[in-house]
């Protein structure tokens, strides 16, 4: 079934000039481009978007890496694309993530607080309604 989903290029894909890099696998994928936009997020944004991570030690450096620089936000449509862009992002640690994939091949960790792993997915079909709820509209 035809799902969409919120991707965000984080600031460090952003400020790595890596925009093109992802977007360009997530074309060459096939999902669709809905919408785009290169939005400075508050921390009002952020901290809804991040909700549940509040109370975790890495929350305030993943605040305030995210309001770091501007972010991509994308609403990315296709069958399955939930699934689909999390595959092509690998897992969360950029340490790890399997070559191939945007963090596997694009990511390292970097000494920090938290890890700056270059892209976001929903999770789940109701995360993505919450969140391109958040971003767009
Ligand atoms: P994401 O999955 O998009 O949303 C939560 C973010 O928190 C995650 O990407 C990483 O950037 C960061 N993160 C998750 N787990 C850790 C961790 N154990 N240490 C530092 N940062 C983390």
């Amino acid at each position: 079934t035809v799902e969409e989903t919120l991707v965000l290029i984080k600031p460090d894909g952003v400020a790595r000039n890596l925009t093109g890099e992802i977007l360009a696998r997530i074309e060459a994928k096939g999902y669709q481009l809905v919408d785009l936009k290169l939005v400075q997020p508050d921390r009002e944004l952020l901290s809804q978007h991040y909700a549940e991570h509040e109370g975790k030690p890495f929350y305030a450096p993943l605040l305030e890496f995210m309001e770091s620089g501007p972010v991509v936000a994308i609403r990315l449509a296709g069958n399955r694309v939930i699934e689909g862009f999390r595959s092509l992002a690998g897992t969360t640690d950029p340490t790890t993530a399997a070559p191939g994939t945007i963090r596997g091949d694009l990511g390292r960790d970097w000494g920090l607080a938290v890890q700056q792993n270059l892209v976001h997915g929903s999770d789940s079909v109701e995360t993505a309604q919450r969140e391109l709820a958040l971003w767009f509209d």
